[in-house]
């Protein structure tokens, strides 16, 4: 059983076998593309993309660590023009390390991130077909005791290749915090 962490100012020993949650640098950009290419279900954007999230969504992305490796990611940031939603970009987990709580680890530390900010929502689009993420945000929505509403956002005809339909997913309110 992996032993999950989240890295606390200071940091903590990183032992193999045991996964820390953390802050992305600029030097895990690159390992951020992998894992989205590795992953073989999620539109892989550019290297570019990926560095550039590392230095402007910092605070609102995550990534475990395995010793000195990235083995999962969860980009995220706020909506420009509604702050308190939380919108998740892309989650992924090397696939050696699925099925162990890393995802839902990585999501509940950026809540918790996002919170005393004001966050009150999270959302994300998934494709009706991606049963993992499909579990993956209902099993965090039954964890947070929050309200969990779809609808349609992006329909396959807004893309340019035929690219599936994206549902939205919204999750929330959870309770405002006071330590704004
Ligand atoms: C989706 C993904 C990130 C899940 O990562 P993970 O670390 O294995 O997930 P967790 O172990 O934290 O599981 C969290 C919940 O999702 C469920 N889940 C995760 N993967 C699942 C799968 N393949 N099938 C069914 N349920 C799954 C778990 O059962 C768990 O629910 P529970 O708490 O009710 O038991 C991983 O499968 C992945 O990287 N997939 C490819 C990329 C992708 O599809 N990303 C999402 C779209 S942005």
């Amino acid at each position: 059983m992996l032993d999950i962490r989240t890295k606390h100012v200071g940091g903590i020993p990183n032992p193999a076998g045991t996964a820390v949650i953390d802050r992305p640098e600029l030097s895990d950009g690159r390992l951020l593309w992998r894992i989205a290419r590795d992953s073989q279900v999620l539109d892989v954007n550019s290297p570019y993309a990926y560095l550039l999230w590392t230095r402007d969504f910092a605070d609102t992305t995550v990534v475990a660590r395995v010793g000195t490796e990235v083995v999962g990611f969860v980009s995220g940031y706020l909506r420009p023009d509604a702050p308190d939603t939380l919108v998740v970009w892309q989650v992924a987990v090397d696939s050696a390390h699925r099925g162990r709580g890393l995802a839902r680890q990585m999501l509940d530390e950026l809540v918790t991130r996002v919170r005393p900010k004001g966050a009150r929502f999270l959302e994300t689009t998934i494709t009706a077909d991606n049963d993992a993420s499909n579990r993956l945000f209902s099993a965090f929505a039954r964890a947070q005791g929050a309200h969990h509403a779809r609808s349609t956002l992006f329909t396959s005809d807004l893309f340019p290749d035929g690219h599936d339909a994206e549902e939205l997913h919204r999750i929330g309110p959870w309770p405002a915090t006071t330590t704004q």
